[in-house]
């Protein structure tokens, strides 16, 4: 038996009230919260000034392995989650092999049991003609769909192949969405343009707006589950608020909300993603749909990529930017200068994403519930560093921002794996299970 003792914490409920007290954990789970606990324990943490938090789960990471190892693994992915805060994680099926049957899914599953320092769960990719496997294969925690293409090669972009896989099965589908058709002719109008500004421009809020019409039109016909993705324009954000199913929700990543178009003068194509970062009114938008709980959850979209081929020239680029380690950080530090509340971040990024995946006894700070903690320092602030991040890919779009709330200690399973810049090594995390998805 393990036991962990955190004293003299100020413990976050999930109302985004404060209590000081202590934290007793026996294995993997929380076994007692009080104002003061007296028993000994084989670790003990003194928390004295800092902010004890439910670890954050990020539900869309890609962390590339098996296929390109060079940009990230499961090790490295794993370790740069801890090192933020978040001690679960959801990685997409665009690895190479793609995950889409179960011998994909297994292999995952086996390379993470040896790595993995949070805990971790995996979509099934979707393509035209693998229905079986997406609604047999297990543990999944749903159905990717790339409605336009990404970094990979899958992609369902006919509406006859989409509707098939909406009206067949109950699992949650989770879509890019973007529209394949306007991505590629605007591709071919824009031909010629070497400014990563111009990706903004080709994957346009329209190719968004298309695609996310579509997917509600399916989710609505079959009264299929339907998770939106890294939703990104105003356009989607007033469709959903007109009109938004009780079992569809969406997802925001901080990219979407902190980054805008004016970020590629400094940044070039560093800032280049899948669905592109948009104007300042499209932050607004969806500043706003997080409040109005029309956007639910955030995720990172952690799409790790190195500095070479970020370098090389639009639009030979690959898309995305790695985000895991700094995602709880700048949502803290929003909380701070105002922007949000306790209470709206502990829902958005701890126990909304386990609710929005149906993972159990994970997202608070409650007995019984699983030991994964992340205890942050809100007092102090300090800058993100790329010779500091732990991704594989070794830079931050968010360098030199001066960030609060990183955490001090993060603990996965009960087990101290993160401790004051360090990771603990020999602690692993667990496969995620999921109440009937
Ligand atoms: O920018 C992106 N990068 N968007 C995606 O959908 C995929 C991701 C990646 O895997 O690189």
């Amino acid at each position: 038996m393990s036991t962990l003792l955190i004293r003299n914490a100020r413990i976050a409920n999930s109302d985004g009230s404060l209590a000081d007290g202590d934290v007793y954990c026996v294995d993997h789970r929380i076994e007692k919260v009080a104002a003061s606990i007296d028993k000994n324990a084989t670790s003990e943490i003194d928390a004295n000034g800092l902010t004890l938090l439910p670890g954050a789960i990020d539900p869309q990471v890609h962390f590339r392995e098996p296929g390109n190892e060079h940009k990230e693994d499961l090790g490295t992915g794993s370790r740069a989650a801890v090192r933020g805060g978040v001690t679960s994680f959801l990685e997409m099926p665009n690895t190479s092999p793609s995950t889409t049957n179960q011998a994909a899914l297994d292999e995952k599953l086996a390379r993470a049991a040896t790595k993995c320092v949070a805990n971790y769960g995996f979509f099934i990719g979707a393509t035209p003609n693998n229905l079986e496997d997406l609604n047999t294969v297990s543990p999944a925690c749903g159905i990717k769909i790339f409605m336009g293409s990404s970094t990979g090669s899958l992609l369902v972009n006919e509406e006859k192949d989409l509707d098939r896989i909406f009206g067949n099965g109950n699992r949650l589908i989770a879509v890019h969405a973007e529209n394949e058709a306007r991505i590629n002719a605007r591709k071919a109008e824009f031909a010629g343009r070497t400014d990563p500004a111009a990706h903004s421009e080709i994957r346009d809020n329209e190719c968004a707006r298309l695609a996310t019409e579509l997917a509600l039109k399916l989710s609505k016909k079959y009264q299929r589950r339907l998770h939106i993705l890294h939703l990104s324009t105003r356009e989607e954000v007033a469709m959903l608020r007109a009109d938004k199913p009780d079992w569809v929700t969406a997802e925001v990543i901080p990219n979407h909300l902190l980054l805008n178009i004016a970020d590629y003068e400094k940044q070039g194509a560093f800032v280049q993603m899948n669905p592109p970062i948009r104007q300042a009114e499209d932050n607004e938008a969806l500043w706003s749909g997080l409040h109005d709980n029309i956007i639910d959850i955030i995720a990172t979209d952690h799409a790790p990529h190195t500095f070479e081929e970020k370098k090389l020239p639009y639009p030979n680029t690959p898309s995305g930017m790695p985000g895991v380690e700094t995602s709880l950080p700048l949502l803290l530090t929003e909380m701070k200068a105002g922007r949000c509340t306790l209470a709206e971040v502990l829902k958005w990024m701890c126990y909304g994403p386990a609710q929005c995946y149906r993972i159990p006894n994970k997202g608070k700070i409650l007995e019984g519930w699983d030991a994964d903690l992340a205890l942050v320092d809100l007092e102090t602030s300090r800058p993100v560093l790329n010779e500091e991040v732990f991704t594989k890919s070794g830079w931050s779009a968010y360098a030199g921002r001066e960030l609060t709330g990183w955490p001090q200690y993060t603990v996965v399973g009960g087990q101290v794996v993160f401790s004051k810049g360090k990771i603990i090594e020999g602690v692993l995390g667990r496969p995620l299970s999921y109440n009937a998805n």
